[in-house]
């Protein structure tokens, strides 16, 4: 068995690739299409081949969970997930609202979590057990206990066709009651702006393993409330679904969500097939 990895090398591993990103921001980039409306560019691809590389060297053994190169290994004991550019919309428009995300997960339970902004330089991370930081700073969730002064953020799947009721509705809903809904494009700076209480709660039915594996054990370790949309534990589950705010704002986060989408909560949209590939699978009817 390979020895656990050590908070340090993942940090530089995401800054490497953050920096490779810096490289091509506001220019022309080769963009492809993984469906119709999902966008992938030769950065993300460069970024991931990066981490990949790193990755490897130090963990030969481990497996991988990438968004580009699917999952490259076997096993999930010790496995490793990777979103090389979360927030390749705003990255492809020049928009600098984007992260890298690495998380180490070992039996299902993040353990490690890097998310490094490279427009900021703020890195969040954190080890399970440990605490969450922003560069060496510990960071905490806000206060905001009334649902009327929260600013919340939300994201949405990239196919948004067809399927009601959908984060629409939720987003609708929010909007009415709270002080703003941001959508800022990268779910892992959205859970982490959670973490460091610039943002006192944040939803999202379409997320993706990769999307949300390093921050949420940023989360958790800042002391954030981190469930599925329906209130059960375990996030990562597929499909993904997300619910997040601080301690004394969550019960009226949840308690809004379900009235909105029932009591049952099941996500009408999902992104995450049984593999976390991208398969979009609606809501059974009975
Ligand atoms: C996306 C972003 C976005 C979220 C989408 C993700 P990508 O990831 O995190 O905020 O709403 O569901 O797919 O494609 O930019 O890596
Ligand atoms: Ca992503
Ligand atoms: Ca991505």
């Amino acid at each position: 068995m390979s020895r656990l990895p050590n908070v340090e090398e993942v940090i530089a591993w995401a800054r490497e690739a953050g920096h490779l990103l810096m490289q091509g921001l506001g220019r022309a980039h080769d963009i492809r299409y993984k469906s119709l409306t999902d966008p992938v560019t030769e950065m993300d691809r460069a970024s991931e081949a990066l981490l990949i590389q790193r990755i490897r060297a130090a963990f030969p053994d481990h497996t991988i969970i990438t968004e580009e190169s699917g999952t490259l290994g076997q096993g999930d004991a010790a496995c490793w997930y990777i979103d090389p550019l979360d927030g390749t919309v705003n990255y492809a428009h020049g928009l600098p609202i984007f992260a890298v995300s690495v998380a180490f997960v070992q039996d299902g339970i993040p353990q490690v979590g890097v998310v490094y902004d490279p427009s900021r330089e703020e890195c969040f991370y954190a080890v399970r057990g440990a605490g969450a930081y922003l560069n060496g700073k510990p960071i905490y969730p806000s206060t905001t206990a009334e649902l009327i002064r929260s600013l919340l953020v939300t994201g949405f799947p990239y196919d948004m066709s067809g399927r009601e009721p959908d984060n629409l509705d939720l987003y609708a809903h929010f909007a009415r009651r709270s002080q703003g809904v941001r959508r800022l494009g990268s779910a892992a700076l959205d859970l982490c702006y959670v973490a460091a209480g610039r943002l006192d709660g944040y939803w999202e039915m379409g997320v993706a393993p990769w999307d949300i594996a390093a921050a949420l054990v940023i989360a958790a370790e800042a002391g954030v409330v981190v469930t599925r949309l329906t209130g059960e534990p375990d996030p990562l589950r597929l499909p993904c679904s997300l619910l997040a705010a601080n301690p004394a704002l969550y019960p009226h986060l949840l308690a809004e969500v379900r009235a909105v989408i029932g009591a049952d909560g099941v996500p009408t949209i999902s992104v995450c097939g049984d593999d976390g590939r991208g398969a979009h699978a609606a809501k059974p009817t009975a």
